[in-house]
């Protein structure tokens, strides 16, 4: 049988590592791919170390050309793409009145164009290659509720989701799959702000189990999504978040 290929940005830290070690236990071929060389070359160790298959290949989600070569050159190394994860992210923290506006511009970049060009790359290259594969974008809770502090980074998870659902519509009729998923408090280095200003505890009481989601948990929850059998699952947004958004 011929093997996936999964490439998931984002992973040399978080979910998105623990996505690259899930796909990989399953039999999967890993392009890891991120910004952070050292961190992301870690994670292709740590698969080797488990006796799977797995390229760290280097990319900057906020730029088109970018994203376009790691996609690309996963296709050379490998023959093929399955599975695209479009993960990478910044949290993007800052009060709408008085908004960084290079934060608010980066944040934009990364969470909301990364995704858009992973989407392109990936699904010009399936349609092209002929394969029935699927999209997986990283939206949040946050696409759905408002915090305060945060306003660029709702802004671009409230846009992954209705990217994630018009691309779906147009990439169906090419048999390829585009979902989004929405984690709620992942225990992450991306919430080291919230650690830091002494809101864990608040963020806790929100996750059903009364601790914070772990990143593992996402990644098998991803990898579900990833699967023939899941294909019924498609143009939606499926939450992984432990119930943080079901009540209050
Ligand atoms: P993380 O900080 O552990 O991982 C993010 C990764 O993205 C890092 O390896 C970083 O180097 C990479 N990255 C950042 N900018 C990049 C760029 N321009 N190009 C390539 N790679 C880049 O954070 P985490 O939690 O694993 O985040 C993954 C995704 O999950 C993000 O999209 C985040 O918004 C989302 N998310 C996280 C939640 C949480 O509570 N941790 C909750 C909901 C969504």
């Amino acid at each position: 049988m011929t093997k996936r290929v999964a490439v998931i940005t984002g992973g040399a830290s978080g979910i998105g590592r623990e996505t690259c070690l899930q796909f990989a236990r399953k039999g999967d071929r890993v392009v890891v791919a991120d910004f952070n060389e050292a961190a992301g070359r870690e994670t292709v160790e740590m698969i080797e170390a488990e006796g799977g298959e797995a390229i760290f290949i280097q990319v900057d989600v906020s730029k088109q050309e970018s994203v376009n070569a790691l996609v690309d050159q996963a296709v050379q190394a490998y023959g093929r793409i399955d599975v695209m994860f479009n993960n990478a992210g910044i949290g993007g923290a800052g009060p709408v009145l008085s908004q960084n506006m290079d934060l608010y511009h980066r944040t934009i970049a990364v969470n909301q164009h990364g995704v858009a060009y992973g989407i392109m790359a990936a699904g010009n290259k399936m349609k092209e290659l002929g394969i029935r594969g699927v999209i997986i974008n990283t939206a949040s809770v946050f696409g759905f509720l408002a915090s305060p502090g945060t306003f660029a980074y709702h802004a671009t998870k409230g846009a992954v989701i209705m990217m994630s659902k018009s691309a779906a519509l147009e990439l169906a009729p090419h048999g390829i799959r585009v979902v989004a998923v929405a984690p709620g408090a992942v225990d992450t280095p991306i919430i080291q702000g919230y650690k830091d200003a002494g809101m864990i505890d608040s963020m806790r009481q929100k996750v059903m189990g009364g601790e914070l989601t772990k990143p593992e948990t996402v990644a098998k929850s991803v990898y579900l999504v990833s699967l023939d059998e899941a294909e019924a699952i498609n143009g939606s947004v499926v939450m992984v978040d432990q119930g943080y958004a079901s009540f209050k």
